[in-house]
């Protein structure tokens, strides 16, 4: 057997109970989709600093308003550099796997209300190569 199909020691197993436990009274379990955006405003390659900003600050007040939650089926998660690096803010719709650039306040509102609430992705401002395909 090697070292990879070790059992876990006895403390690791109680964390990996606890976290199980945990999990099936967190909000994430019911999360039908996460929208990531890249805030990466330490390298701030995709977007300025200011744009990634004004971009999570819309995301948030919006998804508020609009009552997207993770008990309503949608979480947005700011994130660190998402690895395209250009024409950013990036951002990516999971589990459609669908990524979007250029995402401003009016991207963000378009991808929310068209894609997100609606199902049909904006395809103006995808990036991603199977939903380009299509
Ligand atoms: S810095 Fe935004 S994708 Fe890399």
């Amino acid at each position: 057997m090697t070292d990879s199909k070790k059992s876990p020691s006895k403390s690791v197993a109680k964390k990996i109970d606890a976290a199980r436990r945990e999990l099936k009274t967190a909000t994430a379990p019911r999360t039908e989709r996460q929208l990531l955006l890249c805030v990466d405003r330490k390298t701030a390659e995709c977007a300025s600093r200011s744009s990634m900003t004004t971009s999570w600050k819309y995301l948030k007040k919006r998804t508020k308003e609009l009552k997207l939650s993770r008990v309503s089926g949608l979480w947005r998660v700011p994130c660190y550099c998402l690895g395209v690096c250009v024409g950013g803010p990036i951002a990516v719709v999971l589990p459609d796997n669908c990524w979007y650039g250029h995402c401003t306040p009016q991207v963000i509102e378009r991808i929310l209300k068209e894609h997100i609430i609606g199902g049909t992705v904006v395809s103006e401002y995808v990036i991603s190569p199977k939903q380009l395909e299509k």
